[in-house]
């Protein structure tokens, strides 16, 4: 069993589909031991209560330097021996400190088809720029934003008559099948 973190900024809803299909038969691969997150009162600090997962706040501003709140955060990860992080919604930029301790163990997912669409709003700037279609990405983290080698990539068409909030349920519908699988997969690679 593979010991994986999850870091999330705010709804938590991957975080939350990665915990629950943990559970089930098929997920054998990886167990999720903690969420991070980088502020207070998120919804997803609420939902690992509901989960019964550790939820850390380690929140940047207190720290003087971003490697020292990488330290931290490096910290917490090796004292409870993580061996895979789930990016899930986590709005931050990875610098070299924990891209060095976890090298290729760092994965993200982005709600568009990459290289389309990076950044923080995938879903909206697919729908206003009148795309036909978008779809989800789930890739290894570098230092750049969203640019990391791509593991898997699924296309959504975008049908006539969709609003932001269709387009958004559809994408959230893709991610939520597609990210426990995918940790699973890789979690397999490690253990083997
Ligand atoms: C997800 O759609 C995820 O793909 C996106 O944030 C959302 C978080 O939702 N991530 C990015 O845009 C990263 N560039 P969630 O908190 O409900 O999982």
């Amino acid at each position: 069993m593979v010991k994986i973190a999850v870091f999330a900024s705010g709804n938590g809803g991957n975080f939350q589909s990665i915990v629950e299909k943990s559970k089930e038969d098929k997920y054998i691969n990886y167990s999720v031991e903690l969420l991070i997150v980088d502020k207070k009162n998120s919804y997803a600090e609420k939902r690992a209560k509901n989960l019964g997962i550790p939820c850390y706040i380690v929140i940047p501003k207190e720290f003087s330097t971003k490697e020292n709140y990488e330290k931290k955060i490096i910290e917490i990860l090796n004292e409870n021996e993580i061996r895979l992080i789930a990016l899930a919604g986590y709005m931050r930029i990875i610098s070299s400190t924990l891209l060095k301790a976890y090298e290729n163990k760092i994965v993200n997912i982005h709600p568009a088809y990459l290289p389309n669409y990076p950044g923080k709003d995938g879903i909206g700037d697919a729908f206003k720029a009148g795309a036909k279609e978008t779809g989800v990405t789930i890739h290894y983290v570098d230092e750049g934003v969203d640019s990391g080698e791509i593991i898997y990539q699924e296309k959504l068409k975008i049908k006539d008559g969709w609003n932001i909030e269709k387009l958004e349920e559809e994408i959230h519908k893709i991610e939520h099948r597609i990210y426990p699988a995918i940790l699973n997969e890789l979690s397999k690679k490690i253990k083997d």
